[in-house]
């Protein structure tokens, strides 16, 4: 997040020795310095102290591949699936994630646990992470600190970070997650040249939820991290704890905003999707439908015009509420209209918008630069009628 955060004890000046308090046979030595940034030391960063060295690996176990397969490489149809059809994985978040829409850039997916992460943890090195918890609540606990989560909450998570998942028992999460090769950031026209949110930003630094409750544990044994990279799942046995941090500060930190603190942006005719882009990538956008006013020009139409978006793919998956444009929409629906040929409004739906005043929807959009890849799960979940959808 491109603002300043820090979280429990850190040293007067960077670089310098930072002491320990000592213990009962004198000296306690030095906190371990760990710069942690990404893009290398260009993008943000932050800076960790640990109590013991961070680079203390005692094995290395097996690698699991985590590639998803590929059904359909050249996607020309219009595809809704029914997302709520995935049953829940009687796992955590990690294993029970399943990806349906991928390219070289970015992988979609859903999940659906029963359960936490509790005797290992996770760090996903090929990608940022954004969650959005659609059911369930809990806490995403990090080694940073700690973000609580509820329903409609968007998680992210710099690539690196190590982590545990846990949701409440009584809940039954539902979450869409995006893996990202290029870093997720807030919409650039949204900020000035310090990087602070502007006026005409739908949301502000307030609205962001960071990392409280810095968990610091000085324990040795054996500690399981499961890492991501290259697509490959790899098991690596570390000495000592990694929620290890007395304190940091930085830029680089996983965050969470609500989908319900972002406000829309409307006008006297209908708004393009831009009003509603809540990140960036260099890849794809992610938008957030919020319940809002329609247009109040006397004839507006408030159901967009059909469009061309020959340049991109479109997701949207459908979390609550009324979606206008749309026919036989519920909550969970992935619907994937692909970049070469228009979509737009269902028959009727144009007619049936005007005059309303309101709208109470929400959804998550993701647009993609390049064409979506639907793998072999996402088949199963496909109603295969949709492209015909438009048909009188
Ligand atoms: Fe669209």
């Amino acid at each position: 997040m491109p603002f300043y955060h820090t979280l429990g004890h850190i040293a007067p000046k960077r670089h310098t020795q930072f002491e320990k308090p000592p213990g009962p046979n004198g000296t306690g030595g030095l906190y371990y310095e760990q710069l942690f940034g990404t893009i290398g030391f260009e993008g943000m960063s932050s800076l960790l102290y640990h109590i013991h060295r961070p680079t203390m690996v005692k094995a290395v176990l097996e690698s699991v591949e985590t590639a998803p397969r590929v059904a359909v490489e050249k996607n020309m149809l219009s595809r809704k699936l029914i997302g709520f059809e995935l049953p829940p994985s009687p796992s955590d978040f990690l294993e029970s994630r399943v990806p349906l829409l991928v390219n070289r850039d970015v992988t979609l997916g859903l999940a659906a646990p029963t359960g936490s992460m509790t005797n290992y943890f996770y760090k996903n090195a090929d990608a940022d992470e954004l969650l959005f918890i659609h059911r369930g609540s809990g806490r995403l606990r990090t080694l940073l600190g700690t973000i609580p989560f509820e329903y409609g909450d968007y998680l992210i998570i710099p690539r690196g970070m190590i982590y545990q998942i846990e949701f409440d028992p009584i809940t039954q999460p539902r979450l869409l997650y995006l893996e990202s090769h290029s870093p997720i950031y807030t919409p650039k026209r949204y900020r000035n040249q310090f990087g602070q949110l502007l006026e005409h930003s739908p949301f502000c630094e307030r609205d962001i939820k960071r990392p409280q409750h810095l968990e610091t544990h000085d324990e040795t044994g054996d500690f399981l991290i499961k890492i991501k990279k290259q697509s490959a799942l790899h098991s690596l046995v570390y000495a000592t704890h990694p929620f290890d941090v007395v304190g940091w500060d930085g830029y680089n930190f996983p965050y969470g905003f609500s989908i319900f603190n972002f406000e829309p942006i409307t006008g006297r005719v209908h708004q393009p999707p831009p009003v509603h882009q809540t990140f960036q990538t260099d890849a794809f956008v992610v938008c957030s439908f919020c319940p809002r006013l329609y247009d109040y020009h006397p004839k507006a139409i408030p159901a967009p015009y059909n469009h061309s978006n020959i340049d991109s793919d479109e997701v949207i998956y459908y979390v609550d509420g009324d979606f206008m444009s749309r026919n036989d929409i519920a909550p969970g629906h992935i619907t994937l209209h692909p970049g070469g040929i228009p979509h737009g409004p269902h028959p009727g739906a144009m007619e049936r918008s005007i005059g309303k005043k309101e709208t109470q929807e929400y959804a998550v959009m993701v647009d993609t630069f390049r064409p979506l890849m639907l793998t072999e799960d996402a088949l199963t979940l496909d109603d295969g009628a949709y492209y015909q959808s438009w048909m009188e």
